[in-house]
């Protein structure tokens, strides 16, 4: 981070191809400002300033910048350092959005996104996570690059930046580029338009992404944008708007924008016969060999819909297209009765959209001053002396030298994405900072005969574009290395880590499980240290780590540079990396893997090889052709170096040994998997976890190596070598002979025998490069509105769109600070179960900025809170029931202070024995009551005469919600009448209300809950948002301040609950036709350490263990398991996702049983029209036929499944799965007085509305429905409504929003007031036809009508008794049903969803832009649920995943390939508001589909049923995903069973 050159420059004489890759966007592309000085097209390196001597001709090495050697250190180092310090400023000078900052002595551990926050009260970039995994506080920094005289642009996160390291740059946030007061950017506009902004939590920080790419790149291609957003999250919308808005600016890109055949996953058909007939590299994800080409050349007939499709329509049928012409493929047609339209396509959501032309020539300048060379920034040493902590910025290398020497201790910072992490969440604390970015001595690249020097600073982007460079420029077999690093940093991160973190940054830190370190360790690179007393010494990489993440580093010493050695002719390097999730994060398993091979003859290997070991045959020898004067290939070296499977990288010696010197043929799998077996022999309880997936990922990256060597010596074998030059081609002197277990080539006019694979194993060499998404939306509206301004159907984008898009949209942490304010820190409980026996706050208080602490002891009302039934604490008084818990709060100035000061609290435990788990609680029986139960007849009966049982277990993990705004109350005391005001993100006002007034011991009447918008909710913030608004109001009454509490992301993980895990036990006997006979099913849930709302989450399950089946008995019994965890909660879809996936588990069971289709079976037993279910409503409008028939017949499943059943008989390691899943979801909450909802509507003299209503904003885009409703009842536009929060005090009594039910209730209540207001209007329009809504207004005003009232609905004809099984719960019920094809790699788990069809039923929708957001939203939560997002739990109930690092919620690059959305047509609904359905959570267990594609893909590589899963978690990520293939790489490794006492010694504890 500087703005001084990253990399220094020097043309390149010798550049083969003059076009390096250009990087990903978002990323530190050069600025289209760049001079041509240096310019890729005139063949220079990509970063003019590194030193690129031709390596294969010594005598053009260049003169090593750094050989000045010892002397010049001891004599300079001190003398530089005097100077410098002599005339070093103390004041940080940047830019912020144009304006020139000058900070004199900033504190030196301040972040970038602190100060614009809190400093300059820039609230756009936020904070979602302060680890840089979220990429909330994206913003943008360019520096001007002085050698290579241009601007450079890069993104990086906010919440890493140190303030200090600011020092020269210019920094653009959110609000930099455009306001809806000013002029929207394009950017800001079009995510906006498009619906790409929910919630709006995330929206600045992608903004940002791409607004980055843009100024690098102001055309970029589909490619670029998908790739531009590895670095940031989005917890709502499901990421397909955001890149349809962004895709708006390829101006290419017509194909993929038109058609949705543009990536290839069209006609099933079609694609199965090229399956069949592929190439040996079939992988469609990669590259796709077969799909992309099929599609493109097989016309319109090719696409699967069919005549529909886009290609295929006369431009007519588009007359309601986009002026950009992106929605110009959007197929329009009526409806039977003629009253809707259906708008079928790609970006069909962008019809009659225009968006504002993106002109770059418009942009922000760069601050001209600070391209002066002579600038203070870049010429005088910057040196800030706070009263603990130094930030020196030297300016040469004499004087870092010596700063280090003076102070051993000092960190050197580059890019700070591991300093700030271990501040941050390690609580180290670093006195002496050096920031070394800058310095061109450490930014240089250069050349010798030993390879490619790298300087340590050079950043990692840097890094890539330069060896992606040398790979285009030098021969191919120098360069392997180089090749094996491009592809590991494409996955290392996201680009704004990687734009500022550093090559030493990485190697420094010493973490085991580093991308970059196998690949040096295995390349044989060397580390060039320096120290100002010792000089340099060189290090070879493989001895630098000490241990645990300790080094060879001497306290004065700092490392200068890395050398990357050229590969030699007949040497192969590859890299692996296996995480859970592709895009940014961090390895399971990494691997680097470097072999050189010689050509020997046959004879001599004969008489060489060594004698056979006992653990495998010798079989070295075996592939040595019988012709003695051919040549073998033999193994000269080998270095096989891995990360994640000790406590540093490592190499594997063993294997090694075991290795060289063998031929080179397929004996060394089964000879290396067995040593590789013995190097590392993790136990059962290695942190980390996941043991016996890491092992088989040891052996199967092994094998991967074997098979990429093969296929690169064959494709060497085609060429020779020129003495000079290196290998040529020489294909004609070469044989490849097909079918043989050979390649013969040549090798200096000698014969060589080398192993080929069988072809259908390639596809496990196959790197993923995942091509262009593709998607399209189905949707209705109306024809045309009796009144111009109704909008009620139309998809009308989210209110606050805008404004989220521009950092205008406040949130709670956004509000500014009262003068008086104080920090609330919440003092956590760090036991699960425990007496507490004394609290000590002595030392945090006397910390400074500290006001107090307040414990149970202090609290003015009463501590005992609870959303359901009152069994909760506010703050803990003698005893602890989880991690996580709350036992105080500590008030100081600042939030560092704060958190500082609740750290110092001392609390002594007792500890108690503690329930973990379900099965722990089992055992125990420690249960909540009530355990319900749903009977409909005598199940045992049912069972017993059933021709068919099966009997499993299930179990299912839970989830973290994820939301990216955390917990945030800001509460406000009043001095008169005991009243308070909270700010809070909560989706319940009132119990916020109603358990604040309790702890502060006043009515309801004194507090005021208010409520602006949320950053994301999804159950998460029903309840467990209350426990710190009580806490913080406790500490604002007694301290008589405001106080704010917004929780970090690693305590909000912490301590607010999850999901709840489910496990089941069940019987289901059936017909041997398949038709069901009865079902018995207990289920068990985590309740954790509170009641909440887990009785009513079990309900909600037991409402759906049938899912759409019409089961004849059935006995469900719900067990709420009280355990020691922090009390799990609401989540989408509240507990019926878990029962839904219990059904379709021993669904999948019962048809193996069978010997069945499962979808056949599912077919003859779905419900219909008038069938009673389990809990005795009738269904009526039942669609669950309609639904799945649809969702089958669009996604032409035969004939995909004819595709994979091809695809998996052509390839071994990769297959393909298919899978098709059903819902059904019950709308309205089960507790009956729940279902009620008020709504205030105030009309103002000038016509203007003032609209609330008692539900919540969290993203799902309620306010906007809501004002549509009210426009439509009064007749007036959306523009002249207005709603401004929800609050207590105006909405009283209000329900939590949830249970999908806000539009429903909410919008009758809207429609209730508008009602009665449209009643005492209607004398004043009779007497005035004419007249406008404001005259009519002003004519009711003269006359003393009141012009404001309430509204009030509440859901008619519900009610469930649970005793008896009786009554009604749902209003209505609403249906859907998917698709998923998937694609798994077999050896990793990897998976990658190649297609999606989801049909959901949503009635008439009120705004189908909206319903569309959250069908796409939900499903892609879902597939986080069921394929990604796992918890990893310490046996002693203390959370490992706390963070975006540990917890991967699905990213951009997760979503299926093809996604497609149809909003079930000609479906209405005379339950609900204007006909429409409610969407919120029944979309999200849709994505079981793809849990079971990957499961029917498991059982094609299995070639066998696959039972096994059922004990297992329903998470279905890699290392799940693998296991069960059963494999020669996984069998080694075999599970334990899931209540095998063995897990008890694990890391990690299923809970
Ligand atoms: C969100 C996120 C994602 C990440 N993903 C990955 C990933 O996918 N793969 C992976 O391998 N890593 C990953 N990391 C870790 C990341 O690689 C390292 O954090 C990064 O490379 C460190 O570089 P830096 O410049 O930011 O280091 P800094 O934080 O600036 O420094 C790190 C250490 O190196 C020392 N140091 C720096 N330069 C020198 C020098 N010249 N001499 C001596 N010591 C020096 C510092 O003093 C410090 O101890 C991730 C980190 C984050 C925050
Ligand atoms: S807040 Fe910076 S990346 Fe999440
Ligand atoms: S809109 Fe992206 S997180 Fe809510």
């Amino acid at each position: 981070m500087s703005s001084h050159p990253r990399v220094h420059v020097h043309p390149h004489p010798h550049s083969r191809s003059p076009v390096p890759r250009h990087g990903g966007g978002g990323g530190g592309h050069r600025s289209h400002h760049a001079s041509h000085h240096g310019s890729p097209r005139h063949g220079s390196a990509p970063h003019s300033g590194i030193m690129t001597p031709d390596p294969s001709n010594s005598s053009a090495v260049m003169e090593d910048a750094f050989a000045a050697g010892v002397d010049f250190y001891a004599l300079s180092a001190p003398l530089a350092l005097r100077k410098e310090e002599e005339d070093a400023r103390t004041a940080v000078v940047f830019f912020v959005n144009g304006r020139k900052i000058t900070e004199q002595r900033p504190e030196p551990t301040m972040t970038l996104l602190t100060y614009l926050r809190t400093k300059l009260g820039l609230t756009g970039t936020k904070l979602g996570c302060g680890e840089g995994g979220c990429g909330a506080c994206t913003v943008m920094l360019s520096h001007y690059d002085h050698s290579a005289k241009r601007i450079v642009h890069r993104s990086a996160n906010a919440c890493l930046a140190p303030m200090c390291a600011m020092d020269g740059m210019a920094v653009t946030t959110v609000e930099g580029i455009g306001s809806t007061s000013t002029k929207l950017h394009p950017v800001q506009e079009r995510i906006a338009k498009a619906h790409g902004s929910q919630c709006g939590f995330c929206t600045p920080g992608i903004v940002m992404s791409m607004y980055t790419l843009l100024r690098n790149n102001p055309n970029p291609s589909p490619e670029l944008v998908e790739d531009a957003f590895q670095g940031n999250l989005c917890r709502c919308t499901g990421y397909r708007p955001i890149l349809d808005a962004f895709k708006t600016f390829c101006t290419d890109d017509s194909e993929h924008a038109q058609c949705h055949m543009a990536n290839g996953n069209g006609d099933a058909a079609t694609l199965a016969a090229a399956a069949t007939t592929s190439t040996p590299h079939p992988a469609s994800v990669n590259g796709d060999a077969s799909q992309p080409d099929v599609s493109v050349s097989a016309g319109a007939s090719s696409c699967p819909m069919g005549a529909d499709c886009c290609r295929n329509k006369p431009a007519s049928s588009a007359n309601d297209c986009g002026t950009d012409g992106k929605a110009a493929s959007v197929v329009v047609s009526a409806s039977a009765d003629g009253q809707r339209k259906t708008f079928h396509g790609p970006s069909a959501l962008l019809v009659g959209l225009d968006f504002a032309p993106y002109d770059p020539s418009q942009e922000l300048i760069f601050p001209p001053e600070l391209m002066n060379s002579t600038h203070a920034t870049n010429t005088r040493a910057l040196h800030i002396q706070g009263e603990t902590y130094a930030w020196y910025k030297p300016m040469s290398l004499p004087a870092l030298l010596e700063i280090k020497h003076q102070h051993p201790h000092a960190r050197l910072v580059c890019g700070n994405t591991e300093i700030g992490i271990e501040v941050k969440f390690k609580h180290q604390i670093y006195k002496t900072l050096v920031s070394v970015a800058h310095l061109p001595e450490l930014n240089t690249i250069t050349h010798s005969s030993a390879g490619v020097r790298v300087g340590a600073s050079v950043t990692l982007t840097d890094l890539g574009d330069y060896m992606s460079h040398l790979c285009e420029t030098l021969p191919r077999y120098q360069t392997r290395t180089f090749s094996a690093i491009v592809e590991n940093l494409r996955w290392f991160a996201g680009h704004q880590i990687r734009n500022v973190s550093a090559v030493a940054g990485n190697i420094v830190t010493a973490s085991p499980i580093s991308d970059l370190n196998p690949i040096f360790m295995a390349a044989g690179c060397t580390l060039t240290l320096a120290s100002a007393t010792g000089g340099q010494r060189n290090v070879p990489f493989s001895k630098f780590y000490k241990g645990y993440r300790q080094t060879l580093l001497e306290p004065t010493e700092i490392m200068l540079a890395i050398t990357i050695p050229y590969t030699r002719d007949f040497e192969f390097v590859e890299a692996f990396k296996q995480a859970k999730r592709r895009e940014d994060d961090i390895a399971i398993v990494n691997a680097g893997m470097r072999i050189l091979l010689e050509m020997v003859p046959a004879a001599q290997v004969q008489a060489a090889a060594p004698a056979p070991s006992s653990s495998s045959s010798n079989s070295s020898s075996s592939a040595a052709s019988n012709d003695t004067t051919e040549l073998v290939p033999v193994i000269r070296e080998i270095a096989l170096s891995y990360g994640g499977m000790a406590p540093t990288t490592v190499l594997s010696p063993k294997t090694s040994e075991a290795l060289v010197n063998r031929v080179f043929d397929e004996s060394i799998v089964q000879v290396g998997c067995a040593a590789l077996a013995e190097d590392f022999p993790l136990g059962i309880s290695t942190p980390g976890g996941m043991v016996e997936y890491r092992r088989s990922l040891n052996t199967s990256f092994f094998f991967k190596f074997y098979l990429m060597v093969v296929e690169s010596l064959r494709e060497r074998l085609l060429t020779d070598v020129d003495a000079n030059n290196g290998p040529t081609d020489a294909s004609d002197g070469a044989a490849v002979v097909a079918g043989a277990s050979t390649v013969n080539g040549a090798v200096n006019g000698s014969n060589v025998a080398a192993p080929t694979a069988d072809p259908r194993a390639l596809s496990a060499t196959e790197r993923t490069h995942r091509p262009v998404s593709s998607s399209i939306q189905e949707y209705q509206r109306p024809v045309e509105h009796a009144n111009p301004n109704d909008q009620v159907g139309d998809p009308v984008r989210h209110m606050s769109a805008l404004k989220q898009a521009t950092g205008e949209a406040i949130y709670v942490d956004d509000i500014p600070r009262y003068g008086n304010e104080l920090y609330g820190a919440l003092v956590f409980s760090q036991r699960a179960h425990a007496n507490i026996r004394s609290i000590d706050a002595g030392a945090a208080l006397e910390m400074p900025g500290v006001f107090a602490f307040y414990s149970a002891k202090d609290i003015p009302g009463s501590n005992h809170i609870g959303p359901a039934v009152i069994d909760e604490e506010c703050f803990a008084e003698t005893e602890v029931t989880c991690v996580g818990q709350v036992i105080g709060i500590v008030l100081a100035e600042t939030q560092s202070e704060a958190q500082q000061a609740a750290r110092k609290v001392k609390v002594e435990y007792e500890d108690l024995p503690a329930v973990i788990s379900i099965l722990d609680a089992i055992e125990a029986k420690s249960y909540y009551s009530p355990i319900n139960k749903i009977q409909t007849g005598d199940v045992d009966a049912a069972i017993a005469a059933a021709e068919v049982v099966v009997e499993g277990e299930f179990h299912m993990g839970g989830q973290e919600h994820f939301y990216l705004e955390t917990q945030a109350t800001l509460a406000v005391p009043s001095r008169e009448d005991g009243e308070m005001e909270l700010f809070v993100s909560t989706q319940a006002p009132m119990k916020t209300q109603s358990m604040v007034a309790k702890v502060l011991g006043v009515d309801y009447n004194r507090v005021n809950c208010r409520v602006k918008r949320m950053g994301g909710g999804f159950g998460g913030k029903e309840t467990r948002s209350i426990y710190v608004s009580c806490a913080a109001a406790v500490a604002a009454q007694l301290s008589r301040r405001p106080v704010r509490i917004m929780l970090d992301r690693d305590e909000d993980m912490c301590s607010s609950g999850q999901r709840h895990p489910f496990h089941a036990k069940y019987r289901v006997g059936a017909t041997r036709a398949g038709k069901l006979c009865g079902v018995d099913v207990k289920m068990y849930s985590n309740g954790g350490n509170s009641l909440d709302l887990s009785v009513a989450v079990m309900e909600r399950a037991l409402f759906s263990i049938d899912n759409v089946y019409n089961i004849p008995v059935v006995r469900g019994e719900g067990f709420v398991c009280k355990t020691n965890l922090p009390s799990n909660t609401a989540f989408r879809g509240f507990g019926a996702p878990q029962g839904m996936m219990i059904v379709e588990a021993w669904m999948q069971h019962l048809a193996a049983a069978l010997k069945m289709d499962v979808d056949a079976v599912r077919e003859l037993n779905f419900y219909h029209e008038g069938d009673r279910t389990h809990f005795t409503q009738v269904l009526t409008d039942c669609h669950v036929e309609k639904t799945w028939k649809f969702a089958r017949e669009s996604a032409h499943f035969a004939e995909r499944r004819a595709a994979c059943d091809a695809f998996n008989k052509v390839n071994r390691w990769r297959k393909r799965g298919l899978a098709a899943v059903p819902t059904k979801f019950g709308i309205s909450f089960t507790l009956k007085l729940m279902n009620q909802a008020g709504a205030l509507v105030q009309i103002y003299t000038d016509g203007s509305v003032l609209l609330t209503h008692g539900g919540t904003e969290m993203g799902q885009g309620l306010h906007t429905k809501m004002v549509q409703v009210a426009s439509r009842e009064l007749g007036i536009p959306m523009s002249m409504i207005h709603v401004t929060e929800t609050s207590t005090s105006t909405v009283p009594n209000t329900s939590p929003t949830a249970a999908s039910a806000g539009s429903d209730l909410n919008g009758m209540a809207v429609k209730n007031a508008c009602e009665t207001l449209n009643g005492r209007l209607k004398p004043f329009k009779e007497a005035n036809p004419t007249g406008t809504f404001a005259d009519w207004v002003r004519a009711a005003y003269v006359d003393r009508v009141s012009l404001s009232s309430t509204g009030f609905y509440a859901t008619p004809n519900i009610g469930y008794d649970f005793k008896n099984n009786i009554g009604k719960p749902f209003a209505y019920l609403s249906y859907g049903a998917s698709v998923a094809e998937v694609e798994i790699d077999t050896l990793t788990g990897d998976a990658t969803t190649l297609h999606c069809t989801v049909v959901m039923d949503v009635g008439h929708s009120l705004n189908p832009a909206v319903d569309i957001g959250q069908v796409e939203g939900g499903f892609v939560q879902g597939m986080g649920l069921f394929t990604l997002e796992e918890s990893h739990w310490s046996q002693k109930g203390m959370l490992w995943t706390r963070g975006p690092g540990m917890y991967k919620i699905p990213g951009f690059m997760d979503i299926p390939l093809d996604f497609r959305v149809h909003l079930l047509k000609d479906s209405g609904n005379e339950y609900a508001i204007h006909a429409s359905k409610a969407v919120g959570e029944p979309p999200l267990f849709l994505a079981a589909s793809v849990f079971y594609a990957i499961r029917d893909a498991v059982a094609s590589a299995r070639s066998s049923a696959l039972t096994a899963l059922l004990r297992s978690n329903a998470s279905a990520w890699p290392a799940s995903t693998t296991l069960p293939c059963l494999d020669d790489f996984t069998k080694p490794f075999p599970v334990p069973a899931f209540d095998d006492p063995v897990n008890k010694h694990r890391w990690n504890v299923v809970v």
